[in-house]
């Protein structure tokens, strides 16, 4: 192995810079040459590709978002896109490529692994939706930034006494809603994973004024329904003024969280220690604090647990 390639794709997630410096630099480490492909499986199909050196990667550890910039790429799904996409590995002669995102990221390595090219893959997504790894690069960083919103929401809800409907992100999964509405005390937590009845969210809503409360906080998971439809929804049953915010990209933005910054350095100086070692078809992930690797197809094979304990617990904690 001499030459390896990376991209970032899908959304962009914090930490994903904190990966592509890992790479570069445990990479070069080893006597590798390192190339960046712009935009994703984009950069693939049209070869917009450079070679990147130690300082291309300086002073980056701390930014959101992705040097290398990220697309959706559809054409990726096509067989003319696919034939291109070989065709600048082959050009550049890049002898593996380490892919940075989410599920869909993952397909189209899965995809690059059956058609015979190396590939490793990192899971970096604030869904946190990938099986196989407790935590995605970028998930931290989305309940750092819905926690903190929770926070300045208390207080203007506080003021006011009203009730306060949030949606977060996260597609088709609810862990940003469950953790950020745990470490935000939110009064109901609303996800896609769990059935939930707005009577008893009311119900609860009317315990909590019974007894003194001043403000009341929802979280609602974008996959478990409109907050806008669940705000009038409530405001309807209740009668309690109610208001909604939707805090849409603000949660995949800013300065990753240091936890994110350390998965990422630990992932992506694995993801090149897989390549060496010849490991390919695989994805790096974490259970614990431990490192583990799974083959690619494998993830994707399966759907993320989700974490029913944590939601039970902040039930009760929210009584
Ligand atoms: O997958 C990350 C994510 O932020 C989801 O939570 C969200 O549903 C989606 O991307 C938004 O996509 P876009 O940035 O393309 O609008």
């Amino acid at each position: 192995m001499r030459k390896i390639g990376i991209l970032t794709s899908g959304g962009d997630a914090p930490g994903m810079n904190a990966a592509i410096r890992a790479i570069v630099r445990k990479s070069i480490f080893h006597g590798l040459e390192v190339f960046g492909l712009r935009r994703g499986f984009q950069g693939l199909i049209s070869n917009d590709c450079f070679r990147m050196h130690l300082g291309s990667v300086a002073d980056i550890i701390h930014r959101g978002g992705t040097i290398l910039r990220t697309a959706r790429t559809p054409e990726f799904m096509h067989e003319s896109g696919r034939r291109a996409a070989l065709s600048t590995l082959r050009a550049n002669e890049l002898d593996a490529l380490v892919v940075i995102g989410g599920d869909g990221s993952f397909h189209g390595a899965d995809w690059l692994t059956s058609a015979g090219v190396p590939t490793v893959g990192i899971p970096a997504t604030i869904d946190n939706d990938i099986a196989c790894t407790d935590y995605c690069i970028g998930f931290d960083t989305a309940v750092c930034n819905v926690t903190d919103a929770i926070n300045k929401v208390r207080d203007t809800a506080t003021s006011h006494e009203r009730v306060y409907v949030i949606e977060v992100m996260g597609r088709t999964s609810g862990h940003i809603a469950l953790f950020a509405g745990l470490a935000g005390g939110a009064e109901s937590i609303l996800v896609p994973e769990l059935p939930f009845d707005l009577e008893h969210v009311c119900q609860r809503l009317h315990r909590g004024v019974q007894r003194g409360k001043l403000h009341s906080i929802i979280l609602v998971a974008e996959g478990a329904g409109s907050a806008l439809s669940i705000g009038e929804e409530i405001k309807m049953r209740t009668n309690m003024e109610t208001r909604v915010t939707i805090l849409g990209h603000l949660q995949r933005g800013g300065t990753p969280t240091a936890f994110d910054r350390i998965l990422a350095s630990r992932f992506g100086a694995a993801a090149v220690d897989l390549l060496l070692s010849g490991r390919f078809g695989q994805m790096v992930g974490n259970v614990g604090c431990e490192l583990r690797f799974s083959p690619l197809a494998a993830a994707l094979a399966q759907k993320k647990e989700f974490p029913a304990e944590l939601y039970h617990l902040a039930g009760i904690l929210s009584i």
